[in-house]
């Protein structure tokens, strides 16, 4: 129990731990879980077996060196980022298949494995003191967010996943019944659920806008034009994705922002375009932006990050265990699986050191490729549009005749793997990316065109 000493004797109640108490003047580098923890200094002894340190050998000494006096650094294993052969082999990924689907959830690098690998043996030696140093673990994973993708570390909320920065986005918005939401028909059910939930919430209404009628005849000037014509006064928050899962449409962000013109707030599911498209996220002019880095970025699973440019309008939806300011406030609390967490920044300095400006190139390209490949093919239907500026790395297709499930198992048997949109329209979706090749890519658009 937490009593101050100008705590009243008779009043039981555990006092709920303040910013101030957990963080303490002068402590910013202990972790507020740290603060947490401590409050069970009267925790029976930690079981004394032997636990493996990061290098694996195992520790039978019970005054065995703490976790801070352990390895302070992971090995990162080395690459030779010019070779595409060099950076696929960093992923554990069955080289008898082709695999069109690793972006819907990564398979680790290499890298990040061993990141992870060293925070779960530090974990495992000393849990305790290795919480110590969440605080300057985390900043490390926003500063390496910043490298990667622009703005400040401050700019950047740690997640879970895409869906828990969509809820701390449109969870913690202040809205009333007078105030409108405008989206569109084409996102997720993690948006779309939100919405429903802030409707429910605050009695603000919501509005949609179908983008396009045919997903490959959508354009830059349309889109715009469909989603401003939505705007009416009471409109405070303009809520879309950035590239649509369920047919591979691109949104041009920085077009709409600059349509909205500070009108409303601009809030994406940025997820399949974080890591595939080469951009700064400031540069894109939207407020808030969602992303997975366990999808195209190729991060630890379990992971993601809010992007927000002044995190004002925000008030938390979960309390945070980060700290009281800027992103660190908006980064969901409660313990995490820490070694996954704490990877990330590998996951960034991975596609960092390949490049991200080339990373999506080689998306784009082989992108490009399997549209060209399967344009004009006999039964095909190529959803996605041809054009890089509308589209990203996944490519749609409908093929005559046969549900989507069909095609993916289809194709499995010829060693292909892809997945089908989780959507009411379902096609079936390749994804082609830094872990597949162009040959795979003309392998692939032979086995589609057979499917028919
Ligand atoms: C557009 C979009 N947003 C959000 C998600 C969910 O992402 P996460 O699993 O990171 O919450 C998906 C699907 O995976 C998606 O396609």
């Amino acid at each position: 129990m937490l009593v101050g000493a100008d705590a009243d004797p008779d009043d039981v109640r555990v006092p709920a731990p303040t910013r101030r108490t957990l963080l303490g003047a002068g402590l910013a580098s202990v972790s507020v879980a740290a603060g947490l923890t401590a409050c069970d200094a009267e925790a029976p002894a930690a079981d004394t077996t032997p636990s493996p340190s990061p290098s694996g050998a195992v520790a039978t000494d019970s005054a065995s060196p703490s976790a801070s006096a352990a390895a302070t650094a992971p090995t990162i294993p080395d690459f030779d980022e010019t070779d595409w052969e060099s950076v696929r082999a960093q992923f554990p990924l069955d080289p008898a298949m082709a695999q069109f689907a690793a972006f819907v959830l990564s398979p680790h690098t290499a890298q990040v494995d061993a990141a992870i690998d060293f925070h779960r043996g530090r974990l495992a030696l000393d849990t305790e003191g290795t919480l110590l140093e969440g605080f300057d673990l985390e900043n490390a994973v926003r500063r390496a967010a910043a490298d990667h993708s622009g703005g400040t570390a401050g700019q950047y909320a740690l997640t879970d996943s895409t869906t828990m920065g969509i809820a701390s986005m449109y969870g913690g918005l202040a809205l009333s019944a007078d105030d409108e939401v405008l989206s569109t028909t084409h996102d997720f059910f993690s948006t779309e659920d939100s919405l429903r939930l802030l409707t429910q919430r605050t009695g603000a209404q919501v509005t949609r806008v179908t983008l396009y009628d045919q997903p490959w005849e959508a354009n830059v000037d349309e889109m715009v034009s469909r989603l401003v014509a939505g705007l009416t006064r009471r409109t405070k928050v303009v809520a879309v994705t950035w590239v649509h899962s369920s047919t591979g449409v691109r949104l041009p962000i920085k077009e709409i922002s600059e349509a909205i013109d500070g009108r409303a707030l601009l809030c994406v599911d940025g997820v399949h375009g974080f890591a595939a498209v080469d951009v700064d996220l400031p540069d894109l002019g939207c407020d808030f932006l969602s992303a997975g880095t366990h999808k195209w970025l190729f991060g630890p699973r379990g992971t993601g990050i809010l992007w927000g440019r002044d995190w004002d309008p925000l008030t938390e939806l979960i309390p945070s265990f980060s700290g009281p300011d800027e992103g660190a406030r908006l980064s969901p609390g409660g313990y995490h699986a820490f070694e996954h967490r704490w990877a990330l920044d590998q996951g960034f300095a991975f596609h960092q050191k390949v490049g991200r400006a080339a990373a999506v190139q080689r998306t784009v390209e082989q992108a490009s490729r399997l549209k060209e490949g399967l344009t004009g093919a006999q039964g095909i239907r190529v959803v996605t549009p041809a054009d890089p500026e509308v589209s990203a790395g996944i490519v749609c297709l409908d093929v005559e005749g046969l549900p989507p499930g069909n095609g993916v198992y289809e194709l499995r048997q010829r060693g292909i793997v892809a997945s089908a949109t989780p959507y009411q329209r379902s096609y079936l979706r390749l994804g082609p990316s830094i872990v597949t090749t162009p040959e795979q890519v003309d392998t692939a658009v032979e086995a589609v065109a057979g499917l028919v």
